[in-house]
C-alpha cells in the first residue's frame, strides 16, 4: 500500500496543517509513504505544454491513500495546492464526460484524507460561512473525479494561542479516530 503525502502550508515549523498530515500517515503505518512538499518544490503554474508530463497524476494513480495538509489562504486552497490539482483533474483520465453530458469519475477506489486548517469559523450559520471555499472546493473537485474525502479541521488558528490549542488538540484525537 502507498501513501502520496502533500503538504502546501508555507508556515513551516509553525504550521498546524503539517503536525496533522504528520499524524495522519504516522497512525496509517503503511509501508511505502511518498512525501511531496509543494512549498519546497513548488509546481509551476499550468500551462498547456504541462500535460505532456504526466509525472504528478501518475504518482497521484499509484497512490492508495493521498493525504492531504490543506491550509485556508484568503478562503480557500494555497496557489501551491491548486497547481497540483491542476495536474490531476485531467479528462480521459481522471473523469469523463458521458454522451449524455453526465461526468464519470475515473479515479474512485482511492482514499483521500484532507487536513484542513483555518484561522477563523465558517460553520454552517457564522458570518463568514459563504466564504468556505476549501472544504467545498476540495469536495467538489475530488467528488468530481469519484472520490469522496474524508476531512479533518482545526479552526479558530487565528484567534488565539488557547483556541489554537484546543483545535490542534481536537484534531489529533480526530485523527485517531480516523486511522481506528
Ligand atoms: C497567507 C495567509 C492567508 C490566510 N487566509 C485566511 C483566510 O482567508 N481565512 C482564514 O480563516 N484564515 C486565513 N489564514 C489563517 C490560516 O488559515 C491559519 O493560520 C492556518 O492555521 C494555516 O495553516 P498552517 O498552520 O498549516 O499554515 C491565512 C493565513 C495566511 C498565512
Amino acid at each position: 500500500m502507498t501513501i502520496l503525502h502533500l503538504d502546501s502550508s508555507i508556515t513551516g515549523e509553525n504550521s498546524v496543517s503539517r503536525v496533522l498530515t504528520k499524524h495522519i500517515v504516522e497512525q496509517l503505518a503503511e509501508n511505502e509513504v511518498v512525501h511531496r512538499d509543494l512549498v519546497a518544490a513548488p509546481l509551476d503554474h499550468l500551462t498547456l505544454g504541462a500535460f505532456t508530463d504526466s509525472s504528478v497524476l501518475d504518482e497521484f494513480l499509484a497512490a492508495d491513500t493521498v493525504v492531504i495538509g490543506a491550509p485556508m489562504y484568503n478562503f480557500t486552497v494555497p496557489s501551491q495546492l491548486k497547481a497540483w490539482l491542476d495536474r490531476i483533474l485531467v479528462a480521459g483520465r481522471t473523469f469523463r464526460y458521458r454522451e449524455d453530458g453526465s461526468v464519470e469519475g475515473l479515479a474512485s477506489g482511492k482514499r483521500v484524507i484532507v487536513a484542513l486548517s483555518r484561522g477563523g469559523f465558517y460553520g454552517e450559520g457564522s458570518p463568514a460561512a459563504g466564504l468556505e471555499h476549501l472544504e467545498t472546493y476540495l469536495r467538489g473537485v475530488f467528488g468530481f473525479i469519484g472520490i469522496t474525502p474524508e476531512f479533518v479541521a482545526a479552526d479558530g488558528i487565528a484567534v488565539g494561542p488557547e483556541v489554537r490549542e484546543r483545535a490542534v488538540a481536537n484534531a489529533l484525537g480526530e485523527v485517531e479516530r480516523l486511522a481506528a
